[in-house]
């Protein structure tokens, strides 16, 4: 089968003889790939060949935000069949592990992840997975659609954790890919407006675009002034914190309202220096988001209704056969690209 492979740092293949050797057990399903995303990380290890501790050591396959379509189903599945349209959860955790027994399955430590080193991704022709982390798309929601689900379902574990109240105000940091998602979901949760914050314009233009989302240039706008004036002076209910600069984290606690809540999602790449006593006045409390554990099925839902109109992230798709220059254009950084999205119906 076909399959977009990274050798190693700055080399992206497709390769037409990849075997994932995996057999079909009774609990799994066999999937075509339809769609698959390409993510900041798949990006980071073809720029980098590693990310932190992963170090890509031999080929490995890229990819981890796919749908697909059932072409095989193991002895027991009961809930996909043949021919249905679904989307895949990237990351299995043991199903006996004390995390997944405690209903936190993400934080697994032995979680196995698509496109992590050594774990090939999912971007090629057919996979097998567990069928408890394949999620069936109803008919009005798209492969590429599905695709996002993996990003969006970031954004949901974000809102989730934040105990959105409705008419509750956000402020997001950083207007990439995870802090748009994030906005779209904290509306999806309740919150009447959403102020989100970047440094560059073209990013903000694409949040802009959405009823509800406030966006500002931290470089020229006055982000106090708009919480001021939204919130009486008070400050916002919940800050997401979508970054991961230093800068950001240290002084975050500035624009959350007493007794508010703030989410960290972005990963700061060095130890952030924190300004403790400026959230111990607020007496603030922090959330931590890390992946995602039990959103698809939300996610997929609020897709479908319409809560998550994601359609417009989609920037450009490519062609399977064209995944390297995907993989070019996303790492050149075209600073007002959402999401990257790869047609995989012919690989
Ligand atoms: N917790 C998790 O499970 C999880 C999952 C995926 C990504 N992440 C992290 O979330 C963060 C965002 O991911 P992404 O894919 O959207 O990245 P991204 O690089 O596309 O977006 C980050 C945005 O933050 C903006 N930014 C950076 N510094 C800023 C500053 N000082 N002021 C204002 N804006 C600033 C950038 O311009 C950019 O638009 C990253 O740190 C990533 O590692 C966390
Ligand atoms: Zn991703």
């Amino acid at each position: 089968m076909k399959a977009v492979t990274l050798l190693g740092k700055d080399q992206i293949v497709i390769q037409n003889d990849y075997e994932h050797h995996k057999t079909l057990g009774a609990h799994d399903v066999e999937i075509k790939i339809m769609a698959c995303g390409v993510c900041g990380s798949d990006v980071h290890y073809y720029t980098h060949g590693r990310i932190g501790p992963y170090v890509v050591e031999k080929p490995m396959v890229l990819g981890h935000e796919a749908a697909g379509q059932i072409i095989a189903v193991g002895s027991e599945v009961k809930h996909l069949k043949v021919g249905d349209r679904v989307c895949i959860e990237p990351g299995v955790p043991r199903f006996d592990s004390p995390e997944t027994l405690a209903g936190c399955y993400n934080l697994d430590p032995e979680l196995t992840f698509f496109a992590t080193p050594p774990i090939d991704g999912c971007l090629c022709t057919s996979i097998i997975h567990p069928a408890a982390f394949t999620f069936k798309l109803p008919d009005e929601v798209s492969y590429y659609e599905g695709a996002m689900v993996e990003p969006v379902a970031i954004g949901m574990q974000g809102a989730t954790k934040a105990g959105i109240k409705p008419g509750d105000i956000a402020l997001v940091y950083g207007a990439g890919t995870i802090g748009i998602v994030t906005a779209l979901c904290a509306l999806a949760g309740g919150c009447s407006d959403v102020i989100i914050v970047d440094m560059i314009d073209s990013k903000l233009e694409v949040a802009r675009s959405f009823k509800n989302i406030h966006a500002l240039n931290s470089q020229r706008d006055d982000v106090k002034a708009l919480i001021d004036e939204l919130t009486c002076g008070q400050g916002v209910d919940i800050v997401f914190e979508c970054c991961g600069a230093g800068p950001v984290i240290a002084n975050i606690s500035q624009y959350v309202k007493a007794a508010g809540t703030v989410v960290l999602t972005g990963i700061p790449l060095e130890l952030p220096p924190f300004d403790i006593v400026a959230a111990q006045a607020k007496e603030v409390t922090f959330k931590t988001v890390f992946r995602y554990a039990n959103m698809y099925p939300r996610t997929i839902r609020l897709i479908r209704s319409g809560a998550l109109d994601i359609k417009r992230l989609i920037s450009k798709v490519y062609d399977f056969e064209d995944a390297v220059a995907a993989f070019d254009r996303a790492a050149s950084g075209s600073a007002g690209d959402v999401k990257i999205m790869i047609d995989c119906a012919n690989a």
